[in-house]
């Protein structure tokens, strides 16, 4: 429970929704051999396309929490959810009928895990209660006299029998004799579940922990990660997650926590909650921090609803316009829209920086109405942009506030800070700069920074005392979002201390300057500064090789992979480009390689530029077909490729698969070719069968499955 998460939830919904789907959606396609490929369909695609008009401002959500829960039916498979369920529900049944036995009434007539005792009057209630915290047991007491109680596969007899004498006055032997003997209510009304669920081999085979182990195993070999090499995904800062500040989570001591215990049974992630807000605002500049929102977009949200309740509490509410970028990242108008703002785009100019004019003339024709400018800084194109204290000053005459998207703070922390901008109030994603893992999209925190004027509306919580005295709605169920992984970053800062975070930075910004100064000469970089230099990350413009060679950006991609390294960032913010970002984690030695491997890529791309030969092969331009002659089309090259008795291509199959002599002791094998994009986005599987089906009618037939 993590004192409140991170946590997964799913939901399900008709066919005819599915193009609303807020979260994640796992396409199978089919790559250029026929052979199945899983692929995320829309999600944050769709924001980034639709940006206002997305349906949902989800970008990091809690994609290792679902794989987690995903992985918990695997290893128990159906019949172990069964016999789970069973248990549960007949260590309720137990309660129940102990609890009538000892004259208590249990209120609810239908339950599987959750019961209701009706504890007759306010005394008796104090009794239990007082009772319960000497032996150790929290329960939930409600202002209607009545105590509910949960139950789950981790409930044991024992606590039954402890739970039990929370309400007799004094022990009793038959109560405890009658444990585990709890009848099955849905039986017995013949609402059990009769037809059959999770069919799919993946639940039925790896029931053992050697199996589960492998498993995992083989599913983690399918995956470049870290362990791998550098992932240089620009706006993602994939960082070291370092195993001293991850250690704690496992504790029990913060892991078994539920996010409403008593306060002072949680005096420890108190602390770490007070030193951490310390620090964020430091870190800031701003006076005060709240830690509820669960990620960047949730804290964009968050920001936006302490915006409106400022200007609401000085009495212009018709202030519901929000300007926004051309660069800025999707979630940013997605966000306004769920905040109820009116979004009006602000152009960029050919630097990359806002166009000043363009600012000011909107800002001006929208005084009456402006509520806030969202600025990310630096911004999204790699730069710090020169002129940012004069836009923060152009929307504070205007009335508004400005709101940074502090996506990119891994460039700032100890150099600079938000406040120093002139933005009112920030997000920090702290599963960017503050060392939390991305979990392949999740968990994160994005906790809020703001001024002095704001902090009175920084998120309050029903049941727990937390933000300011007039603190808008909570934006998430639990008053400290998911305090479990606080944790990490409460280690992040606590062991590098002020001088060891701004080193970070300064190496963050020195290595992004290091790969643009070594890969210039052969891909353009975008935007840079008046002194030549980038901030943390920088765009790599490809999109001219597609007129040179035919060449485009998602081939790039697709041959990094030949040569052990996940993509960069592919066409945010610029279509047809790479972000690039390598963070201060990366040796010199990593980040050699990676431009080895770019520079690489670059000459065999060089060769097709200057054969039309190489260039139109037998190619038809479908990005499905086979290219003979032309290694960048036909990456990523699997293993099963290389080792093919048929090898119809001109080149070799050391070129497609050794490129450069380190990948002979390092090679990552691609488990997949080239997919088919459009394929997997028609066809969006949400129920299991076989993949054998999918095998078979693949290479039967393409069509059927759309
Ligand atoms: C610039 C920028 N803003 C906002 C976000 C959204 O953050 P999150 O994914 O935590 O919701 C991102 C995420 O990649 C980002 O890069």
């Amino acid at each position: 429970m993590g004192y409140g998460g991170p946590h997964a939830a799913f939901f399900a919904a008709k066919e005819a929704y599915k193009r609303n789907f807020p979260g994640r959606i796992i396409g199978v396609s089919v790559d250029k051999k026929g052979k199945p490929a899983l692929r995320m369909a829309l999600q944050t695609r769709e924001q980034h396309i639709r940006r206002d008009k997305a349906t949902s401002n989800i970008c990091t959500s809690q994609a290792l929490l679902a794989i987690m829960a995903g992985m918990y039916a695997v290893y128990h498979g159906p019949d172990g959810l069964n016999k789970i369920a069973n248990k549960i529900h007949s260590l309720a049944e137990t309660l129940s009928a102990g609890l009538e036995k000892a004259g208590f009434r249990q209120l609810n007539e239908l339950f599987f895990d959750t019961i209701k005792v009706d504890a007759k009057d306010g005394n008796t209630l104090d009794q239990i209660r007082k009772k319960a915290i000497k032996n150790k047991i929290n329960l939930r007491y409600n202002t209607d006299n009545s105590i509910c109680i949960s139950l789950d596969e981790t409930t044991s007899n024992e606590d039954v029998a402890a739970i039990l004498s929370l309400f007799k006055e004094k022990e009793s032997k038959d109560l405890e004799e009658k444990i585990g003997a709890g009848e099955n209510r849905f039986q017995k009304m013949d609402m059990d579940r009769k037809s059959t669920y999770l069919t799919h081999p993946v639940f039925n085979k790896h029931h053992s922990e050697t199996e589960m182990m492998r498993y995992l195993k083989r599913l983690e070999n399918k995956d470049i990660s870290l362990t791998n090499s550098m992932i240089s995904l620009g706006s993602c800062t994939m960082k070291l997650n370092a195993a001293s500040e991850l250690y704690p989570i496992g504790f029990a001591e913060f892991g078994n926590i539920h996010p409403f215990a008593p306060l002072e049974q949680t005096k420890g992630y108190q602390y770490v909650f007070s030193n951490l807000e310390k620090w964020l605002s430091k870190i800031t500049g701003f006076s005060g921090v709240s830690l509820q929102p669960n990620s960047g977009a949730q804290g964009e949200y968050a920001g936006l609803m302490v915006i409106q309740a400022y200007h609401e509490k000085r009495n212009e509410t018709q202030r519901n316009l929000a300007l926004i970028p051309a660069s800025a990242h999707g979630t940013n108008p997605a966000s306004a829209i769920m905040a109820g703002l009116e979004v009006v785009v602000v152009k960029c100019d050919e630097n990359g920086n806002i166009d000043l004019k363009d600012l000011k003339e909107k800002a001006e024709l929208h005084k009456e109405k402006l509520s806030c400018l969202m600025v990310t800084y630096p911004s999204t194109h790699g730069v710090f942009e020169e002129g940012i204290k004069q836009i923060t000053k152009v929307i504070h005459a205007n009335g508004g506030l400005v709101y940074m998207d502090g996506a990119n703070m891994n460039a700032q922390v100890g150099l600079t800070n938000p406040a120093a901008i002139g933005a009112d109030v920030c997000h920090l994603n702290l599963h960017k700069t503050f060392a939390i893992p991305h979990g392949g999209g999740g968990p994160g925190m994005g906790p809020i920074a703001v001024a002095k004027h704001l902090v009175p509306f920084l998120p309050a919580h029903p049941l727990v005392k937390t933000g300011g005295e007039n603190g808008i709605n909570p934006v998430s169920a639990a008053p400290w979002g998911s305090s479990l992984i606080l944790l990490i970053s409460y280690g992040y800062i606590k062991m590098l201390g002020g001088q060891g975070v701004t080193d970070a930075t300064r190496i963050a910004i020195l290595n992004a300057n290091y790969l643009k100064h070594r890969l210039q000469d052969y891909y353009p970089v975008l935007f840079s500064g008046k002194n030549g230099r980038v901030a943390h990350e920088m765009i790599l413009d490809c999109r001219n090789f597609k007129r040179t060679a035919q060449i485009e950006v998602e081939d790039i991609a697709k041959r990094l992979v030949d040569y052990g390294f996940h993509a960069p960032t592919v066409s945010f913010p610029v279509a047809g480009t790479l972000m690039v970002e390598p963070t201060e984690s990366e040796s010199k030695e990593e980040l050699d390689r990676f431009c080895d491997a770019m520079i690489s890529i670059r000459n065999e791309f060089k060769e097709i530029e200057e054969s039309s030969a190489l260039r139109n092969g037998n190619a038809n331009g479908d990005s499905t077909n086979f290219f003979p002659s032309n290694v960048l089309k036909n990456a990523p090259h699997t293993s099963e490729t290389v080792t093919s008795d048929h090898w119809d291509f001109q080149y070799s199959r050391e070129k497609a698969a050794f490129p450069l002599p380190w990948i002979k002791d390092r090679k990552y094998w691609c488990p997949v070719s080239r997919i088919d994009n459009a394929f997997g986005d028609r066809n969006l599987v949400c129920s299991c069968p076989p993949m054998e089906i999918y095998e078979k009618e693949i290479s039967e037939n393409k069509e059927e499955l759309v």
